[in-house]
């Protein structure tokens, strides 16, 4: 199955907005100048940047925006929230639904985060669903179970051709902004959980269409091994996603 590549760059709470515009313009330039190959690139930067990005990527085909959460109501009082369709409207393409860091900082639930890949559908958005185990769930050997429950309570009241819409990142907690990668077997026998997951979900066409990204401290030296595995189709990049000549490197990789 041909996939879609894809390589977005989570650049969480950093970046100023002149410093966000800077490494926009570095990024596509470079694109163009270095990348022939077909990978979609996504930019992930914080809400304040969205619309100026969107509209310094107008003309890349290769390059879109995104957001890095959204909340579970379209509009209302929610003081400092921001919507699904607000970011469509904004300009973005993708949303990133479900990050580690939003479950443990912000206790994020499965049902919650179902009814925003929801609106984010509704709204033409492309979910990016985040699943992954923490360092004590690997070591206990529970990982399977949670990843498992992860996809279940978020997915399951989807339909299939709605899924095949989603893009699924597995991001091993232990592995973020640690320095710790997962070893590339270790993220392909993940991924081809995931897929045989969706499969006894969904459909068997659905598991081999759905993309899916690895995410852990992705860098330009671990990042081709990691791409070469059969159902790795990308990556979830932070740290690296901040330096233009990093995030290049990556993606040229794939
Ligand atoms: P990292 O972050 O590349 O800095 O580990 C990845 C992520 O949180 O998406």
């Amino acid at each position: 199955m041909n996939r879609q590549k894809i390589i977005a760059g989570n650049w969480k709470m950093n970046k100023s907005f002149e410093e966000g515009l800077s490494l926009c313009s570095e990024v596509t330039n470079m694109l163009d100048d270095e990348v022939n190959g077909e990978v979609q690139v996504i930019l992930v930067p914080p809400f304040l940047h969205i619309h100026a990005l969107s509209q310094l990527v107008k003309k890349s085909k290769r390059v879109s925006i995104g957001g890095q959460n959204c909340h579970y109501k379209q509009s209302g009082a929610f003081t400092g929230e921001v919507s699904a369709s607000m970011l469509k409207s904004a300009g973005a393409d993708y949303v990133i639904i479900g990050h580690s860091e939003r479950r443990e900082y912000f206790n994020e639930k499965e049902d919650i985060l179902a009814i925003k890949i929801q609106l984010a559908l509704e709204s033409g958005l492309t979910p990016i669903y985040c699943v992954g185990e923490i360092k004590a769930e690997r070591e206990s050997g529970d990982f399977y179970d949670v990843i498992r429950k992860q996809l279940n309570s978020a997915l399951a009241g989807f339909s299939a051709s709605e899924v095949s819409q989603i893009i699924i990142a597995y991001e091993p907690v232990w592995a973020i902004g640690t320095g710790l990668t997962a070893t590339p077997e270790q993220a392909q026998e993940i991924h081809s959980f995931i897929r045989s997951e969706i499969e006894s979900l969904f459909s068997s066409v659905c598991s081999q269409q759905i993309p899916i990204l690895y995410g852990g401290s992705v860098n330009a030296n671990n990042a081709a091994a990691l791409f070469s595995m059969p159902d790795i189709d990308g990556g979830l990049v932070g740290g690296a996603s901040l330096k233009s000549r990093d995030f290049v490197n990556i993606i040229k990789s794939i």
